[in-house]
């Protein structure tokens, strides 16, 4: 049947009409709201890179956690500044590091609400890169390795949920291993799987001072030209012992996203990283769009292209909006 027995414009007559017939619809339940953790005590400060988003001290960081839980959030992602950078990253593993002591506090304060932490290397090492530097190379099996131990040490201080952000080989079977060997066998590991050498990743670096000192990130992060590519990836920390995996950036790869939940049945988390937050914010800030409006619609795209889980700047507001509070 076509034109004129055919007429798509009948489920769009009224609102109500509209909402019975909505395919996609974004929850608050959706949402990972990243935190930035910075050392010290009593610390709130803006992050100058990032409109509206602040580095917490760990003592501060749980009063946060707790607006968040209360705006029904189920998970916020924890990332850190090092107190002092050096050749091994040491400041990823100490137990008293300020990340591994924000995950205390929130898991104390707030117990409900989901701690995932980045792991990585880059805002610990002297490089900036993602893993430890031999001969001017990444090492892919020694930063594993490390990894593995600084995964514990967030395990130990309470995480729910191990995020690996450096794309070495092999690093989800390590931290598997050293999970499971110590009593660890439930947390989880949120594998950013899919992570492209991106520019959206700019603001960010500035916050965690996590810029490399030479060279780039190409060897270890993946070619933007590649999707295939990013299924294998996918499947092999699925192999490994993944219970999520990612794709990152969101918007420039929405056909990854949704090639892959066409793929696999796991839940698909997908990062809406830093550049493309400022660009909404800037693009709104020159009255562009209203920025509610264009985050809503932004949001929506990466859930509609099939991911499960969005980590986003956003959360907040998107999560008040959705609660019907202006
Ligand atoms: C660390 C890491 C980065 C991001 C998350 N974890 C930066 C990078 O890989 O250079 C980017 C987050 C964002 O841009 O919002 N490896």
């Amino acid at each position: 049947m076509s034109f004129p027995e055919t007429r798509m414009r009948r489920l769009r007559r009224n609102k109500t009409m509209l909402r019975l017939v909505r395919e996609t619809t974004l929850a608050v339940d959706d949402l990972v709201c990243p935190l930035f953790i910075c050392p010290g005590r009593q610390i709130q400060k803006p992050v100058p890179s990032m409109t509206n988003c602040f580095y917490y001290s760990p003592d501060k960081a749980a009063q946060k956690a707790k607006q968040i839980a209360q705006l029904g959030i189920p998970a916020v992602l924890l990332f850190s500044q090092a107190r002092e950078k050096d050749a091994a990253g040491s400041d990823a593993f100490a137990e008293d590091a300020p990340l591994q002591q924000a995950v205390r506090e929130i898991k104390n304060n707030v117990g409900e609400l989901l701690v995932a932490t980045d792991l990585c290397l880059c805002a610990y090492t002297t490089t900036g890169h993602c893993g430890i530097v031999k001969d001017k190379k990444i090492d892919n099996d020694e930063t594993c390795r490390a990894l593995a131990k600084a995964a514990l040490s967030h395990a130990k201080a309470g995480a729910d949920i191990i995020a690996p952000s450096d794309m070495m080989d092999g690093r989800v079977a390590y931290i598997r291993e050293a999970l499971d060997e110590n009593d660890f066998q439930d947390i989880a590991i949120m594998a950013y799987s899919a992570k492209y050498a991106s520019c959206f990743y700019g603001p960010f670096r500035d916050v965690a001072g996590s810029a490399p000192t030479f060279g780039d990130r190409t060897t270890y992060q993946m070619d933007p030209p590649n999707a295939d590519q990013a299924l294998t990836e996918i499947q092999l920390d699925i192999e490994e012992g993944a219970d999520i995996v990612m794709v990152k950036p969101a918007l420039a790869y929405l056909d990854v996203i949704s090639r892959a939940r066409e793929r696999f049945s796991c839940p698909i988390a997908a990062y809406n990283v830093s550049g493309e937050y400022m660009m909404l914010n800037l693009a709104a800030k020159q009255q562009v769009f209203d920025l509610d409006t264009a985050m809503m619609e932004t949001l929506l795209s990466i859930k509609r292209a099939g991911a499960n889980i969005i980590i986003t700047y956003f959360a907040e507001r998107a999560a008040q909006l959705l609660r019907g509070k202006s």
